[in-house]
């Protein structure tokens, strides 16, 4: 099987480098924050464009603490997009305001910019977008709408360590950037782990005490804060690869270019990359109309694949309170039922990259599309009956 992701592969390479600062975390004793956590942050906030890097212990955490810093709380509304990982409307409702939610532009599913406005009332505080994928979200039109409302923006990164929307990193462009380091991310801790990038010093001071139970120094709790420190051993390990993300993000980009020359054809269509923009790929998605049934062709040849997400916000059962039914947003209601993502991490080797662009050709293909068919309708009641 050609894997998802591969880390073990990743880091077995790495052995050698990674060894000394585990090492050093672990028999120095700076287990919390410390001078490796103190380092990643300038390094990656200088990645990311930003002035100020605050590590957090999770991309979920980065988002509620910005949230806070932008002043949102009870009886607030933030909007953010419809389609995402439910964690960015976790963190909203974490704040005790109400996720407002907008549908996405059916290209590059990240927030359709043209509905912002509309969903804009006097309890709005914020906007959320997310560079769902590694593709920005349309950031002027957004800054606009914020602007002209008096609006924080507070960008979701969790998926786009790098990206850059118009020549500029993802990150710095709004009020606040919240990146996640989860494993499995383009840049992956070995565990759980985030950061807020931001240029307002203001922001910077208050979001270091908020991680840290409020203090502005020992035992001195000058608000209530939380436990969201960033560990040690996770800022060590960052450091170390965040001098690979470059390398790595080239790999994603050319297995994706090389996987869109194939995509065509009535069941596999490709997601679209604005001109300004700079895809990270940390997921590289196709929309597949037949999407079970072209998964499974895939898993055959040997090619795992996954589903980013199969079911927008509003009707994940968590959420169903929002209020918003069924036919609410139908951009990212096609696109939960459409989308399929395909191995792209970069330890893919060039033989397995062959063999994920042949399968892409392969179910492109008419014939294959023509005799897939049939087999959908042997279980597809719904093929069956047309
Ligand atoms: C879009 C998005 N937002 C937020 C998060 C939350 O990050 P974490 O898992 O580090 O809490 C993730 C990742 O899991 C994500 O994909």
């Amino acid at each position: 099987m050609i894997p998802f992701a591969d880390l073990v592969t990743q880091h077995a390479r790495m052995r050698s480098e990674l060894e000394p600062v585990i090492a050093e975390v672990m028999f120095g004793c700076e287990f919390v924050l410390g001078r490796r956590v103190a380092g990643f942050e300038d390094a990656f906030a200088a990645y990311s464009g930003a002035a100020h890097g605050i590590g957090v212990n999770s991309g979920t955490s980065a988002l509620h603490l910005a949230l806070l810093a932008a002043g949102v709380g009870p009886g607030d509304e933030v909007i953010t997009t419809a389609f995402t990982f439910v964690a960015t409307v976790a963190a909203i409702g974490y704040t005790g305001a109400r996720p407002v939610l907008v549908d996405i532009d059916p290209e590059t599913l990240t927030l359709d910019v043209r509905q912002i406005e509309a969903a804009v009332t006097p309890r709005t505080r914020a906007i959320v977008p997310v560079h769902l994928y590694g593709h920005p979200a349309d950031m002027d039109p957004i800054l606009a709408v914020a602007g002209r409302n008096g609006l924080a923006v507070i960008e979701d990164a969790a998926q786009a360590h790098g990206a850059e929307y118009r020549g500029r990193r993802v990150g710095s462009l709004g009020d606040a950037g919240c990146f996640s380091f989860y494993p499995s991310k383009n840049l992956g801790a070995p565990g759980e782990a985030g950061m807020v990038v931001t240029n307002r010093p203001d922001w910077a001071s208050r979001l270091r005490r908020l991680r840290d139970w409020g203090q502005a120094g020992p035992y001195r709790h000058v608000e209530r804060g939380f436990n969201y420190r960033m560990a040690g051993i996770q800022g060590a390990v960052l450091g170390v690869k965040l001098r690979h993300l470059d390398a790595w993000t080239e790999s994603r980009r050319a297995h994706a270019a090389r996987y869109d020359a194939e995509v065509s054809g009535p069941d596999l269509k490709p997601i679209p990359v604005r001109p300004w923009a700079r895809h990270v790929y940390h997921i590289y998605a196709v929309r597949a109309r037949h999407r079970d049934l072209v998964a499974e062709a895939f898993h055959r040849r040997g090619v795992e694949t996954r589903v980013h997400y199969p079911s927008p916000i509003h009707l994940v059962d968590a959420w169903t309170d929002l209020g918003y039914p069924a036919g609410s947003f139908p951009q990212a209601e096609r696109a939960a039922r459409e989308v399929l993502s395909l191995p792209v991490h970069p330890e893919l080797t060039a033989e397995q990259v062959a063999t994920v662009a042949a399968t892409i050709r392969e179910i492109s293909a008419p014939a294959h599309s023509a005799s897939s068919r049939v087999r959908v309708g042997a279980r597809s009641p719904r093929r069956a009956a047309s």
